[in-house]
């Protein structure tokens, strides 16, 4: 069956509540009259789209009917009882709309899950070309929307270019790091004096401390958390300090096919992560953030769409009594499935090289490294995943204008 036959109308018929459209693929979609009275885009009625919607639900009738209707196979007219308003759809727009239980589970995005033997290939992307080329970029938005992470090779490598990495995957996030942070120092964004790690007497953020990082997730104290991370490495170490990967979401399908009761722990109870900053910067005021949310969470289908751990960042346990031990036990039996090396991947970052993921799926941790001069450098820059979302609507949108609009998890937040 071709697209075309997806979105031409055969058929129609009217029931009590709404329409049934029969299209030449043989697909039958049901309407609501409500549904389209409150989506006609006429001049008057206004559209979601851009916000400027003159349609107000209290002026039209809870059950709206339409007077008459007519139809060709590519477009649908209702002319409304009452005022005799008149809505115009078209097929394709109907099609890409419809609220089946078939079509919503064919817009949603599905993750592709993975486990250590993605190592040999991950999705890796060159940074001039997916500068240059539009279509190149969307296929490295899709990759990271995909599996959770990819690889950029050839990135600038200097802190005043940095940003040109951090553009091609959304607008930049702006935190209590403050702009921007190299290896969790603050560089001046025109200085070439670049701040080296070194081995610190007092730690404020391990970020600046060169033992062996478990996989985790960042800012698990933050209901605003980073969505996707980029890393950029200026400087490498010679020795460790490899990258380590975990797909949260495969953790989280293992546990749960393995522990189900203790995964159901896990989706329903709220934990506290915490972090206090008593002076991240000079200048910078201290900071303590708390923020209680779940390790897994699910959305309406009962799919995992976010994750948030981080041992380091759990707060005292505060639950009624009798859920404090099944409560360790759960998420001990998830933090072995997250720590698997079946699951962890590992490579060495090279310089310039950039390694791009979405923190609310994607733990990320790294091997002990060697303490040297010129120190390791690794810039670290964060999109907040409504604007990684927004920048592959747009693109896919001018691409492959086509394609319904997709249906994207949204992390932590549901
Ligand atoms: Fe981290
Ligand atoms: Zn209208």
């Amino acid at each position: 069956m071709t697209q075309a036959a997806r979105t031409k109308i055969e058929n129609l018929s009217t029931g009590k509540e709404g329409i049934t459209i029969t299209w030449r693929d043989g697909y039958l979609s049901h309407f609501h009259f409500i549904w389209l009275r409150h989506q006609c885009e006429c001049e008057q009625c206004g559209s979601s789209l851009n916000g400027v919607r003159g349609l107000r639900l209290d002026l039209i009738p809870e059950s709206p009917n339409p007077h008459d209707y007519s139809f060709d196979s590519d477009s649908l007219h209702l002319i409304w009882d009452g005022d005799r308003h008149v809505s115009t759809y078209g097929a394709k727009w109907l099609r890409d709309h419809c609220y089946s239980a078939q079509e919503r589970a064919l817009r949603k995005h599905q993750p592709v899950l993975w486990n250590k033997k993605i190592e040999v290939d991950p999705p890796t992307f060159i940074f001039s070309e997916v500068e240059d080329s539009p279509s190149r970029r969307l296929e490295m938005l899709e990759a990271i929307c995909d599996y959770g992470f990819c690889k950029v090779e050839g990135a600038p490598g200097v802190a005043q270019e940095a940003v040109r990495l951090v553009q091609l995957v959304g607008a930049k996030r702006i935190t209590h790091f403050g702009d921007f942070e190299l290896s969790n120092k603050k560089v001046n964004n025109t200085s070439h004096d670049m701040a080296t790690l070194t081995d610190k007497k007092s730690v404020n953020n391990v970020g600046d401390i060169r033992q062996a990082l478990q996989p985790h997730c960042d800012e698990t104290y933050r209901t605003s958390t980073i969505g996707i991370t980029i890393f950029q490495v200026f400087e490498p170490s010679t020795e460790g300090g490899h990258s380590t990967l975990v797909d949260g979401f495969e953790a989280a399908r293992r546990f749960r096919k393995d522990f189900p009761d203790e995964f159901e722990r896990l989706v329903r109870t709220r934990l506290t992560g915490q972090r206090l900053d008593p002076k991240h910067a000079e200048g910078e005021l201290p900071r303590w953030y708390r923020c209680t949310l779940p390790m897994i969470r699910v959305d309406e289908d009962q799919e995992v769409c976010g994750i948030r751990v981080n041992e380091r960042q759990i707060a005292p346990i505060d639950l009624p009594y009798d859920q404090v031990v099944p409560t360790y036990r759960a998420i001990r039996n998830f933090l072995k499935i997250v720590y698997d090396p079946d699951l962890i991947i590992s490579f060495p970052l090279k310089k310039r090289d950039g390694l791009i993921f979405n923190n609310q799926r994607v733990l990320h941790g790294r091997t002990a490294f060697k303490l040297e001069k010129p120190g390791r450098q690794v810039m670290t820059n964060s999109v907040d995943l409504e604007d990684f979302y927004s920048n592959l609507r747009i693109l896919k949108s001018r691409l492959k204008p086509e394609d319904p609009v997709q249906t994207y998890n949204q992390g932590m937040v549901i």
